[in-house]
């Protein structure tokens, strides 16, 4: 069942400090359903991720209701992040919407088994990059990197070695305009996994992980957007401990947080979803100063997995306590989230 956990923010706030604050706090949906295989590391990752929310200037809501995806709730959200799915995760109308959410400047990132999810959804590949095909045994592999410059990559050792899983893809993400940031030494582990058909080819150097800047997914761009959303996915994250290393928690917020910096979304005045109230047509140059004041805004982060969590918001920057209030009268059927949106506070939505 949905629980819904509300914080109490340190302060309330007038309607004008919600408004200001809210554009400046990306909210990205991190959607951990699966109808398949799943992760016993997925309350590890729900965790780390809203310990890092914060940090990395972005506000989590972590739900595997797949309810929330229609195109009214979506449109509240900055970028949605799959982590560790399994199999049919989306009806039809759901695929649809998050579709809607593309063509929207919705921001995709995925991470580990996002890619073995939805096999059907061509968007939902695109938007992704390339889809799982198999992997050999979990063990000690070397992870190489690519690109020294990226956020995603700019804090990885060139030769990264610990125990994973090593994807291997049904097609080549380069042909979904990924660029690849990290490739595997096929020489440090043992490949006797065997594909489960007959695909093309993935591509070499071996793609790990890489993004789309702009994934094909976001055509046709809705009316009044000028700027398609970025797509950034990683393969590693099977292990608790993979989660709980700072490298990897780096890897995963920078890319995560570079993909929300492209600045296709309201919480940075621009586009047609995402958290605040702006619009390309009304004002679209408010961009990156307010979105600079990110962080000092709402604990909502570990919040959301632990009911223990501290709520300390207040900002001291005089810029207000609280984020993520504005866009909650948006969110149907969930009273609770209403409720906590007039009030100041911060609502975060779990799925045990
Ligand atoms: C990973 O952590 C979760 C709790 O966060 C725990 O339930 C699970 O057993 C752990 N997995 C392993 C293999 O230790
Ligand atoms: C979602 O939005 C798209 C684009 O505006 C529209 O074509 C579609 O009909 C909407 N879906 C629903 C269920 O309203
Ligand atoms: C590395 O990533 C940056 C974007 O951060 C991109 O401009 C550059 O072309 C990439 N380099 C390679 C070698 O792919
Ligand atoms: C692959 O190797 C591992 C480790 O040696 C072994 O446990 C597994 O059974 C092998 N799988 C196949 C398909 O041969
Ligand atoms: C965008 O802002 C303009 C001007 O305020 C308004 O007329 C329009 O309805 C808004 N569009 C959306 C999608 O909110
Ligand atoms: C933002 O302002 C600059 C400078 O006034 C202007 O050139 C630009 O067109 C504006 N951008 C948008 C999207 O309106
Ligand atoms: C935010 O919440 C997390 C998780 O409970 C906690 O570890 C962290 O210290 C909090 N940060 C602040 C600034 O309150």
């Amino acid at each position: 069942m949905l629980r819904t956990i509300i914080i109490a923010s340190a302060t309330l706030m007038t309607t004008t400090e919600i408004m200001a604050q809210a554009q400046s706090t990306p909210k990205v949906l991190v959607y951990t359903a699966t109808a398949g295989y799943r992760h016993d590391s997925i309350p590890t990752a729900i965790q780390v991720l809203g310990d890092n929310a914060q940090q990395y200037g972005v506000e989590f809501t972590f739900s595997e209701d797949k309810s929330l995806f229609t195109n009214e709730s979506l449109s509240t959200f900055d970028g949605v992040m799959f982590v560790s799915n399994s199999d049919e995760v989306l009806d039809e109308s759901g695929q649809a919407a998050l579709q809607t959410f593309f063509q929207s400047g919705g921001v995709y990132t995925g991470v580990h088994s996002a890619s073995a999810c939805l096999f059907n959804d061509e968007n939902y590949q695109q938007a992704v990059g390339a889809l799982f095909d198999y992997h050999p045994p979990i063990q000690d592999a070397t992870f190489t990197r690519i690109n020294n410059t990226h956020p995603a990559t700019a804090n990885v050792p060139d030769r990264w070695s610990f125990q994973e899983e090593v994807y291997y893809f049904r097609s080549n993400p380069r042909d979904n305009g990924a660029v690849v940031l990290l490739s595997v030494d096929e020489t440090s582990y043992v490949n006797n996994g065997t594909s489960s058909g007959n695909y093309p080819s993935m591509g070499d150097p071996h793609p790990i992980a890489w993004y789309i800047d702009s994934p094909l997914s976001s055509q046709p761009l809705s009316q009044g957007i000028s700027k398609p959303g970025r797509s950034f996915y990683t393969s590693l994250g099977h292990l608790n401990s993979t989660w709980q290393d700072e490298t990897f928690i780096n890897h995963v917020m920078s890319g995560l947080k570079w993909a929300l910096d492209g600045a296709s979304t309201k919480a940075y005045g621009i586009g047609l979803v995402g958290n605040g109230n702006n619009n390309e047509t009304s004002s679209s140059n408010q961009t990156s100063a307010s979105a600079s004041t990110s962080g000092s805004g709402s604990n909502t982060s570990g919040a959301s997995a632990t009911v223990s969590a501290s709520a300390s918001t207040s900002s001291g920057t005089g810029t207000g306590g609280t984020s993520g209030a504005q866009t909650n009268t948006h969110l149907p059927g969930n009273a609770a989230f209403i409720g906590a949106g007039i009030l100041g506070l911060v609502g975060v939505s779990l799925l045990i």
